[in-house]
């Protein structure tokens, strides 16, 4: 590897704002992710022409595959940037925002809509206070090692990137949302709202409008078994559908 690294960085000075393309040129130090990159563009801000530029604006936090706030398009692939080595990157590295998500600059985008999704399928179980209940009940071997699987989504937003029915012009809630529907309605105390999380999929933006192109799957980081749960919680719905009709 040459002992400088080059970074072709896709850039929006404001949410209004065209977006442009940057170059830059870096040292190259052992060991280093995009984020370390980023890290040096911040410390000595000048692009590849030698002119001194806006430090560029990107968004981490826990830099281990963790809480996916580092998203972004990486060499045309949705994926961390933490955990994105350069020696295992073809350059120039192309960096891009998510397309699917508002940017707010740079490389930072607003996942809020991920979030509102949580709040409309209700992904979590409701306490019943803060006195002692006494145990609850036990989950079979076999499914919690299915909600162990379902519960390492990161809300990272690369399931909604890929999906071709994610976009500006439709509400499709998108496959997390979903397998978080199948991880909660599996839980003992949680299924206890499994209607309500099931109706919260029905109609405009719902599990329906799911086209079935299974990219989601592919994308995830977490392999999370995303086509699995959309049939798993698209039989659940059937039935839901049934029961309303004939009580
Ligand atoms: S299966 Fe296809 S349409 Fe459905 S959520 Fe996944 S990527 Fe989107
Ligand atoms: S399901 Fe996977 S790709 Fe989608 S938000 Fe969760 S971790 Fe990211
Ligand atoms: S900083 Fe948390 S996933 Fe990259």
């Amino acid at each position: 590897m040459s002992n400088t690294i080059r970074l072709k960085i896709r850039r929006k000075d404001s949410p209004q704002s065209d977006s442009y393309w940057e170059e830059f040129e870096i040292p190259h130090k052992p060991s280093m992710n995009v984020i370390s990159a980023l890290v040096e563009i911040a410390r000595n801000p000048v692009n590849a022409e030698g002119k001194t530029t806006r430090p560029v604006v990107w968004e981490s936090s826990c830099l281990e595959e963790v809480c996916g706030a580092c998203s972004m398009i990486i060499n045309g692939k949705a994926r961390q940037a933490c955990s994105a080595l350069i020696e295992q990157l073809e350059q120039p590295i192309v960096l891009e925002p998510f397309s699917k998500f508002p940017c707010i600059r740079d490389l930072r985008v607003d996942r809020t809509q991920m979030f509102d999704a949580l709040k409309r399928v209700k992904a979590w179980v409701p306490l019943d206070g803060t006195h002692d209940l006494g145990p609850g009940p036990r989950q079979a071997e076999k499914d919690q090692l299915v909600s162990y699987d379902l519960s390492r989504c990161m809300t990272c937003g690369c399931c909604l990137e890929v999906c071709p029915q994610v976009s500006e012009h439709s509400d499709f809630i998108g496959a997390a949302a979903v397998s978080q529907v199948r991880l909660f309605n599996m839980h003992p105390t949680g299924a206890m709202n499994k209607h309500e999380r099931l109706d919260a999929l029905m109609g405009p933006g719902g599990l329906a409008d799911c086209g079935n192109a299974q990219n989601c799957v592919k994308a995830c980081p977490k392999e999370i078994p995303l086509t699995t749960s959309i049939a798993e919680v698209g039989r659940e719905l059937t039935k839901r559908m049934v029961e309303k009709i004939f009580g």
